[in-house]
C-alpha cells in the first residue's frame, strides 16, 4: 500500500510563492512562462507607476526581511521628480541563523525575484538593480544569474523593456559573508566597496529612500518581499490581502496579510522551508507540516520563532498565530521566519553559549557596548559550561545584555542580547544550577561560601 506523502502546504491556504516550486524546470525561463511568469511584468508596464504602488499598498504587503516595514511607504519615498538615478537594491544576504527561505527562492524559483525585480524598478523610477548576495550562497548566486541571462535574452531587460521606453539592468554582487552586511546601512557601504559597517540613521540623517547607494534614492528589499511583488500584481491587492491577519483598515503597522515563507527547523520530523497564511497558529507549523516533535518520546520544550535574534517562547505560546502581531504579543517577533524548535534534551545556557559566540564574530566592532558586550557574553557563558561558573555570573549576563540593548549603534547590539534576555525569563534555574557545579567543582577557590552553605 502506497504511503501517503506528508503535505508540504496547509489544506486550503494559497501558495503564492510556492505554488510551482517543484515543478521539473521551474527555474528555466520557458517553464516559468508556461505557468503564467512575467504575466506580471507585462500587465505592471501599461500601468501607472503609483497604481503599482497603489496595488501594493492594497496588498499590505511587510518587509519579510527581518522589520516588518510596509513596502508601499518605502515605495513611496522615492522622489518623484528628480533627475538624479534611482537604485533598486535586494536584500540576499540572509545571514539569520535559522533562515534558509531566500536560498529556495534564489534556488527554485529565481524567476520570481527577477519579475519582482523589473516591476519594482519600473514603479519607483529605477534604472539599476543590484542583488547583494551572501557570500556563502555560491549556486543561489549562481541561478540568479542564469535567470537574469534568460531575461535579457528574452527583452525583459536591457533597453525599452517590452518597448514601453523603460531601461533595466540587474547585477547580482557576491558579499564576503559577514551577517552585518544584511543590516541594510552596512550593505548598502559593502556594495559600495567601503568596510561593512552601519550607518547613521534618520534623524541623524537621511533615509536609503533620498540618499542611499552613491548618494542617491535608494529602495532596499529582502528576496522573499520583492518575490511577493508578482502574485500581488497577478491577482490584485485586494485579493492578496483577503488571507492573514487584520481589518481592511487597519494601519499598514499593524497587519498581517498575505502569506510568509517559514524555515522550520530543529527537533521536528520534517524541517524544511513552508508557505504558511500569516496568522496560522504556530503548533499547527510545528506539528502540522512539520511532523511534530524528532523523537517521538522527547518533549517539546521552547521554540524560537523568527531567526536566532529574537526571544524564545515556550509551551504556553504554541498557539499564538504565526503574523507580526500575534508573536510581538507572544513576546517575541516574527523577524525573518526562522521558526527553530528544541526538545527537552536542550541546554539553553549551551544554545545561548553558541549564539552568543555567532554574535561576538559577526560584530562589526564599530561601536563599544556591542563589540565589548559580546565578548563578555561569550566569555561568562564559556566559564559557565566549562564549570567554573559563579552565582553573580547570573546577574552579570544579564547586566550586560541591558548595556548592549538600546545602546548599540544598530540592532545587532539587540540581537545578541534579545535571546539571552528571553532564555533568564523561562529558564533562568538552568543556568543557576550551572552556577552551582561551577561552586561545587571550584570549592577550594570558593572555600568559605561552600564552608556557609554547608
Ligand atoms: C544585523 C542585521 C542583519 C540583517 N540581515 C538581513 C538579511 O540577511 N536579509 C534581509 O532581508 N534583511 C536583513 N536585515 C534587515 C535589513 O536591515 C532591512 O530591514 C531589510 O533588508 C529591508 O527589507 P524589507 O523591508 O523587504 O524587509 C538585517 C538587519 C540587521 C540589523
Ligand atoms: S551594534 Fe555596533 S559593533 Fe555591533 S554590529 Fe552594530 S555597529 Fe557594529
Amino acid at each position: 500500500m502506497p504511503t501517503e506523502q506528508p503535505k508540504k502546504y496547509i489544506e486550503g491556504q494559497p501558495q503564492f510563492l510556492f505554488q510551482h516550486r517543484d515543478v521539473e524546470g521551474y527555474a528555466n525561463i520557458d517553464t516559468y512562462m508556461k505557468y503564467g511568469g512575467y504575466d506580471a511584468l507585462k500587465k505592471a508596464v501599461t500601468m501607472d507607476q503609483d497604481a503599482i504602488i497603489n496595488e501594493v499598498k492594497l496588498s499590505g504587503l511587510r518587509g519579510r526581511g527581518g522589520a516588518g516595514f510596509p513596502t508601499f511607504i518605502k515605495w513611496n519615498g522615492i522622489p518623484k521628480n528628480w533627475d538624479q538615478p534611482h537604485y533598486l537594491v535586494i536584500n540576499a544576504d540572509e545571514g539569520e541563523p535559522g533562515t534558509a527561505k531566500d536560498r529556495e527562492l534564489m534556488n527554485k524559483t529565481p524567476h520570481l525575484l527577477v519579475e519582482g525585480c523589473i516591476i519594482t524598478c519600473f514603479a519607483i523610477r529605477a534604472k539599476s538593480c543590484y542583488i547583494y548576495v551572501r557570500g556563502e550562497y555560491m549556486e543561489p548566486a549562481k541561478q540568479t544569474q542564469r535567470a537574469i541571462d534568460q531575461a535579457y535574452a528574452q527583452g525583459f531587460l536591457g533597453k525599452n523593456i517590452l518597448g514601453a521606453g523603460f531601461d533595466c539592468d540587474i547585477y547580482v554582487h557576491m558579499g564576503a559573508g559577514s551577517y552585518e552586511c544584511g543590516e541594510e546601512t552596512a550593505l548598502m557601504s559593502s556594495l559600495m566597496g567601503e568596510r561593512g559597517m552601519p550607518r547613521h540613521k534618520p534623524p541623524a540623517a537621511p533615509l536609503p529612500v533620498i540618499s542611499g547607494v552613491w548618494q542617491s534614492p535608494t529602495v532596499v528589499n529582502n528576496v522573499e518581499t520583492i518575490a511577493t511583488v508578482v502574485p500581488i500584481l497577478n491577482v490584485g491587492g485586494a485579493e492578496y490581502a483577503k488571507y492573514g491577519t487584520g481589518a481592511p483598515d487597519a494601519s499598514p503597522f499593524t497587519c498581517s496579510k498575505g502569506t510568509k515563507l517559514v524555515t522550520l527547523s530543529g527537533h521536528v520530523k520534517r524541517p524544511g522551508n513552508y508557505e504558511i497564511v500569516m496568522g496560522t497558529p504556530t503548533r499547527d507549523i510545528i506539528f502540522g507540516l512539520g511532523g511534530g516533535m524528532l523523537r517521538d518520546d522527547k518533549k517539546f520544550k521552547f521554540m524560537i520563532p523568527g531567526g536566532s535574534s529574537v526571544k524564545l517562547l515556550v509551551e504556553e505560546h504554541l498557539d499564538a498565530p504565526y503574523s507580526y502581531e500575534g508573536l510581538t504579543k507572544a513576546g517575541s517577533l516574527l523577524g525573518s521566519g526562522g521558526l527553530m524548535v528544541f526538545d527537552e534534551t536542550t541546554s539553553v545556557p549551551a544554545l545561548m553559549a553558541r549564539l552568543s559566540h555567532f554574535y561576538a564574530h559577526e560584530s562589526c566592532g564599530k561601536c563599544t557596548p556591542c563589540r565589548e558586550g559580546t565578548n563578555w557574553l561569550v566569555k561568562i557563558h564559556d566559564r559557565l559550561l566549562a564549570g567554573g561558573g559563579r552565582p553573580e555570573d547570573v546577574d552579570i549576563l544579564l547586566d550586560i545584555c541591558n548595556n548592549i540593548e538600546g545602546r548599540s549603534f544598530c540592532p545587532l547590539g539587540d540581537a545578541a542580547a534579545w535571546p539571552i534576555q528571553g532564555a533568564m525569563k523561562y529558564f533562568r534555574h538552568e543556568y543557576e544550577e550551572l552556577a552551582r557545579q561551577g561552586m561545587a567543582a571550584n570549592r577550594r577557590t570558593f572555600a568559605p561560601l561552600q564552608m556557609a552553605a554547608v
